[in-house]
């Protein structure tokens, strides 16, 4: 059977952009549901959970499938946000707090279907439509605010006998005081049991030990990780099915191998896999090999060079430096970042922590290292 020309396209390569068969997530989504469950009919506040990763491997998509889950099982609301580092943590979510107040108390029975959800929040994407950016007084007060605020969105939803999931997306964004805030605060009430469930995510570096707050070191932690080949092999074969131009076994092998696991990459493959085969009724191998210089391609313009864009000059003076150092050593301390630039390790610091809190570069010890595989090479080459 010949496809049509205008068939759409069932990948996703793209950041925050939910894909057609979400594999390898079964175990993550279980504890989310027992968490939910916990809350909803076992009356209890679960502890918080933490999904940590690094970049690409699906942390806000799995928020999104956090927010499908809240609704349809127990028609919960989501408010969602996500860490911007030019506003403060507290303020933004003491504002998605107030305008979940909004929505709980406009919806007749403060019960949400899923399709009401997706509609006024768009909750693949990340959370409540509308930019809400209200001033804020700063100081002693915000965490006041935002305990009154989170006291009164919990107990209004057990007014309207539901509850509300709260999902930060860039937790390694929000620095450890704003952190520490909201944990002071959920540990301060946890004994009035509200129906609340809390999932974090971000990358690694959430788990430096400046930030490990008590209440977050209790917290579930889950690390998302790259797909097992079977996984893999799910991701691709779904959607291409579901569209209606199958995967012959030869194809699937070469696509699994090149994408060595990572989501955004199975993405990418799948995507231009489906380009190269238009007007064929399968996706055969000479698709799945065409897809993968132009799927490699596209993984450098989207990780690579978006992230050098991001850099100033001095830190890219760093991140070259980094990356030399790492080439040719395996490894890359902070002072010997600092003795390649012909600089003291203080006098750079600021570089490499600017680096950190961006997520460009992780610390695993004393060990600098690039979040995404094959930036190091990448920077070498290309810059
Ligand atoms: N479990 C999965 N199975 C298949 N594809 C996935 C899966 N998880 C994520 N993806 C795909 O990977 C890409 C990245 O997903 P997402 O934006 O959620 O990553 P992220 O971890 O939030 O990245 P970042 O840290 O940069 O925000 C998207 O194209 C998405 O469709
Ligand atoms: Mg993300």
């Amino acid at each position: 059977m010949t496809q049509s020309p205008r068939q759409s396209n069932p990948f996703r390569p793209g950041f925050n952009q939910a894909p057609g068969v979400l594999a390898g997530r079964d175990e993550v989504l279980a504890a989310v549901g027992e968490a939910l469950d916990v809350a909803a009919l076992d009356a209890r506040t679960p502890t918080p959970l933490v999904l940590v990763g690094s970049r690409g491997v699906g942390k806000t998509v799995l928020l999104g499938a956090v927010a499908e889950l809240a609704a349809e099982r127990h028609a919960w609301l989501t408010i969602a946000v996500e860490v911007r580092p030019d506003l403060g943590f507290v303020p933004q979510l003491i504002d998605r707090l107030q305008a979940g107040r909004e929505l709980l108390d406009a919806a007749p029975s403060g019960r949400f279907t899923l399709d009401s959800l997706t509609a006024r929040l768009g909750i693949s994407g990340t959370g409540i439509e509308g930019e809400l950016r209200r001033e804020r007084p700063a100081g002693p007060h915000v965490d006041l605010l935002l305990e009154r605020t989170l006291v009164d969105v919990c107990e209004f939803a057990v007014q309207r006998g539901t509850g509300i999931v709260i999902t930060v997306d860039e937790a390694h964004l929000a620095g450890r005081a704003g952190l520490g805030e909201l944990a002071a605060t959920l540990q301060q009430h946890v004994a009035e049991n509200w129906p609340l469930v809390v999932v974090l995510a971000g990358l690694p570096s959430l788990r430096d030990p400046g930030r490990a707050i008590t209440y977050l070191e209790r917290a579930e932690w889950h690390e998302i990780g790259l797909l097992d080949p079977a996984d893999t092999a799910l991701a691709l074969v779904g959607p291409a099915e579901d569209a209606g131009r199958p995967m012959t076994d030869e194809a699937l092998d070469i696509l699994v191998a090149a994408s060595g696991g990572y989501p955004f990459a199975v993405q990418l493959l799948g995507h231009h896999a489906w380009r190269a085969s238009t007007g064929g009724s399968t996706i055969d191998a000479d698709s799945a090999r065409a897809a993968v210089p132009a799927a490699d391609r596209a993984l450098s313009d989207g990780l690579y060079a978006q992230r050098w864009a991001d850099a100033s000059g001095r830190e890219r003076e760093y991140l070259q430096a980094t990356a030399r150092v790492m080439l040719d050593d395996g490894s890359a301390s902070g002072s010997q970042v600092a003795a390649a630039l012909g600089a003291t390790t203080p006098e750079v610091s600021y570089l490499r922590q600017r680096l950190l809190k961006k997520g460009t570069l992780v610390a695993v010890g004393r060990d600098l290292r690039f979040p995404v595989p094959g930036m190091a090479a990448w920077i070498r080459d290309e810059t």
